[in-house]
């Protein structure tokens, strides 16, 4: 049985640990939602290596045996910096994704949504070249779809509209990648718009990243922390994980 630790601004990377939890169920899984400083997507590059720095610890000193990065805003600023200075296996969200979209794509063209931190550092479209110069990268950062999702406003019409306004930028793109962990909620809103568009999530990429990594005998332990409010957590994560009775710790870090 290994112990996991994965962290998130927020509920977003809830999406990592349900599809990794129902592959690998029989492990120990700590998840820390860092609420109090969310939103991630419109930090400096500094805070966010200094928040990753004070969860990665936190996780250590909770002797985990591999860290998640369940955030693409972390994985795309943090991950190397992360990798250079702890000894522990550290894995981010962004690489299995960008090997799938160029596997998947057939016009060539791929999306990327994230938050306007990720679109700015440029992570998907320079990675996605480097394996493929052919193909054509259109990249959006949308912190208002991401409040959307933390906010759990999702079906609505507002919502509708914002995301019908951000996603006609790149309707000619045949696949899209869910750059930032909290959208794989807004996968049927997003199909409703792009009816054809074939998406991509990077939790379900990182899954054969992990899985060397990974013993998953016994049963499973699953432990959860906040930097915010405990209730509004547990009522945020239904979101993603109606089906679990959670128990929620507040940490101060
Ligand atoms: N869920 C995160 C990501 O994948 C960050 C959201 C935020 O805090 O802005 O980028």
């Amino acid at each position: 049985m290994s112990k996991i630790g994965i962290f998130d601004s927020g509920i977003g990377g809830l999406s990592v640990l349900k599809v990794i939890y129902e592959k690998f169920p029989n492990n120990i899984y700590l998840y820390i939602g860092d609420e109090n400083y969310y939103p991630y997507g419109l930090k400096s590059k500094d805070e966010i290596i200094d928040r990753s720095e004070k969860l990665t610890n936190f996780l250590i000193s909770k002797k985990v045996d591999l860290i998640i990065i369940a955030c693409n805003t972390v994985s795309s600023i943090a991950l190397d910096f992360l990798k250079k200075n702890y000894e522990i296996p550290i894995i981010g969200v962004i690489d299995g994704a960008v090997e799938k979209s160029i596997k998947i794509t057939r016009n060539g063209l791929i999306g990327v949504i994230s938050t306007p931190l990720t679109a700015k550092t440029h992570i998907y479209r320079d990675k996605i070249l480097l394996k493929d110069s052919k193909v054509k990268v259109y990249e959006i950062g949308s912190q208002e779809l991401v409040n959307i999702v933390e906010n759990g406003i999702i079906n609505n019409n507002p919502t509708y509209l914002i995301a019908k306004e951000t996603l006609e930028k790149i309707k000619f793109v045949d696949t899209l990648i869910l750059g930032c962990t909290h959208f794989p909620a807004l996968r049927d809103l997003i199909l409703k718009i792009l009816p054809n568009v074939k998406i991509v999530d990077p939790a379900e990429e990182i899954v054969e990243y992990i899985r060397n990594y990974i013993d998953n005998k016994d049963k499973s332990i699953l432990e959860f922390y906040t930097t915010g409010d405990i209730k509004s957590f547990k009522e945020k994560a239904k979101i993603f994980i109606e089906d679990l009775e959670i128990e929620v710790k507040k940490i101060v870090i």
